[in-house]
């Protein structure tokens, strides 16, 4: 959509050079900060034992940025994108989204801000089995919205349900259960879902990973458009190739982060 084939993919390296401006739509560099994480530590108890997850983690993340963190399997990569979405809270540090600490805010405004401000996509996608992809959809806005101002405003919500579903190209599948569509269509129905209340931030906690190499780079094409149309991302995920894509990389290694390479 509004994006030409021809399309300078060089990354123009702002060297002061008199060549002509690259065509990306993307600013050079990223936005003033939107979302900043500050020395986060994350413990968990069990069976007597202290799991020192996160040890300190910090990261900026800028407005219409694409930041992917890399990390193997075990290393809390979904501990810390929960944690980023408020789904959890820490044992020390913060998390500030629009200059405020989430973890400092009354119960209804960090439910407010998980509802409104960040989009989930899991790697097992969490569709509801009994609703059809619309249905999905519109449990995304339903929760964002009070019991009482739902029927005003659940007209506009399917609406763009409907709209989204499309662009994620679902148009023909609105009505199907997720028992009746592919890995790959039940990855854009949870898509769709997470961005139907526009979020600030979308984070994609391994998105592609339950889906064979094919679906998955369809799937990463869908992010890439998102992310070219000026969506802030934190993607997790264990794989390289995945992690390519994004403006950013950063390792999650015993329990801190690391910029760029590592082994
Ligand atoms: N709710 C929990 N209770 C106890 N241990 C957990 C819990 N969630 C995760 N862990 C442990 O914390 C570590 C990091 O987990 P996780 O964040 O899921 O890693 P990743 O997503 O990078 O694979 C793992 O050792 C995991 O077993
Ligand atoms: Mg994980």
């Amino acid at each position: 959509m509004g994006m030409g084939g021809a399309m300078n993919d060089t990354i123009s390296t702002n060297s002061g050079s008199s060549g002509p401006q690259t065509l990306d739509p993307r600013p050079q560099t990223p936005g003033p900060p939107l979302l900043t994480v500050t020395d986060l530590h994350k413990h968990y108890h069990i069976g007597g034992q202290d799991l020192h997850v996160l040890r300190g983690v910090d990261i900026t993340v800028g407005q219409g940025e694409w930041v992917a963190v890399l990390g193997s399997s075990g290393s809390g990569k979904s501990t810390l994108l929960h944690l980023i979405g408020g789904l959890d809270r820490p044992e020390r540090g913060s998390v500030t989204f629009d200059r405020r600490d989430i973890f400092k805010l009354p119960g209804a405004a960090i439910d407010r801000y998980r509802n409104r401000h960040v989009g989930f996509v899991f790697q097992s996608y969490h569709l509801l089995p009994e609703m059809t992809a619309l249905e999905n959809v519109l449990t995304g806005a339903m929760i964002r919205s009070s019991i009482l101002g739902w029927p005003a405003r659940r007209g506009e919500a399917k609406r763009r349900a409907i709209e989204l579903l499309k662009r994620v190209g679902l148009g023909e599948r609105m009505k199907h259960r997720p028992s009746k569509l592919s890995g790959g269509e039940r990855q854009r129905v949870a898509i769709a879902r997470a961005l139907v209340n526009e979020p600030d931030v979308l984070l994609a906690d391994e998105p592609t990973g339950n889906l064979d190499t094919e679906t998955g780079k369809q799937i990463m094409a869908l992010i890439t458009e998102l992310h070219q149309q000026g969506q802030t991302i934190v993607m997790v995920t264990h794989d390289q190739q995945i992690a390519a894509a994004a403006d950013r990389r950063l390792w999650l290694h015993d329990g801190a982060l690391t910029e760029g390479l590592a082994s």
